[in-house]
């Protein structure tokens, strides 16, 4: 059993990642921006004994980030997990519009600050462990460039850099990092997509069990990069 964190547990692929885990009988601190948006939910902590809590988490503060910490701490006693899934989506490419520019800065803050804030902010409690977890979404995007993404790709090749980073600074003391590359999930994020067929993409309970099997091995045995695809790139 693991005391786990999670990020962008209120839908997608995080969601399903919550609900797996939780299923499996670990504890779940869960960061999300309108906790109320799990009411009713199998997410609800009020339908699990003491498996669940809930905090108010937004990517870009690092005061929510410092108080979810902190009370995940009191409520659990430790942390030796966590999961980044919480992430954005914007077309934005190279020749953007001045409207567009902002598009740029929330990427940045949402997908390589915010996973970085929080790895920082539980480091400590990660380290008093010897077999603690590290686990991203990052994205194909983040080992190949398509078509003309700029924003995207730039910060999930960053995310990509920072898990190298971190895996580096963690292994003395036991940390374990994985990223997880898919390209299509099934999700809100990719809403939009029509060149593939939704039940053809990967579907978020399949990488939940991904993220399952991952908790299940040693130190010794821990992969480093798992790319998903659910169509043919060459
Ligand atoms: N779906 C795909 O095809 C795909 C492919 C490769 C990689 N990924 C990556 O997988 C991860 C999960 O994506 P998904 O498909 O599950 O997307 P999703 O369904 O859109 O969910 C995104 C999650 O991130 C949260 N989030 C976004 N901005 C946040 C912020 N500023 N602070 C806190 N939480 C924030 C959302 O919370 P709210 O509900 O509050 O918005 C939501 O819970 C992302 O990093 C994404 O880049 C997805």
């Amino acid at each position: 059993m693991r005391n786990i964190v999670i990020t962008g547990a209120s839908g997608g692929i995080g969601k399903a990642i919550a609900e797996r885990l939780l299923l499996e009988g670990n504890k779940l601190s869960l960061g999300i921006r309108k906790p109320i948006s799990l009411q009713g939910g199998r997410l609800d902590p009020k339908k699990s004994t003491n498996n669940i809590l809930l905090n108010q988490y937004e990517a870009t503060d690092k005061e929510s980030i410092a108080n979810w910490i902190d009370n995940t701490i009191n409520s659990f006693g430790s942390i030796d997990t966590v999961i980044h899934c919480a992430g954005i989506f914007h077309k934005t490419s190279i020749n953007f519009s001045e409207e567009e520019e902002y598009q740029i800065k929330e990427l940045w803050e949402t997908n390589v600050l915010g996973p970085w804030l929080l790895t920082r902010a539980v480091w400590k409690e990660l380290q008093k462990k010897r077999n603690s977890r590290i686990i991203t979404l990052v994205s194909m995007s983040g080992k190949r460039s398509k078509g003309s993404l700029a924003g995207y790709t730039a910060t999930k090749f960053a995310l990509m850099g920072l898990c190298q980073t971190i895996r580096n600074e963690g292994w003395d003391s036991g940390i374990r990092v994985t990223t997880i590359s898919p390209s299509w999930v099934n999700t809100k994020m990719a809403n939009e997509v029509n060149s593939i067929d939704k039940s053809q993409m990967t579907q978020p309970e399949d990488i939940a069990s991904i993220v399952s099997n991952i908790l299940k091995l040693p130190n010794s045995c821990i992969p480093f990069d798992i790319s998903v695809n659910c169509n043919l790139e060459i």
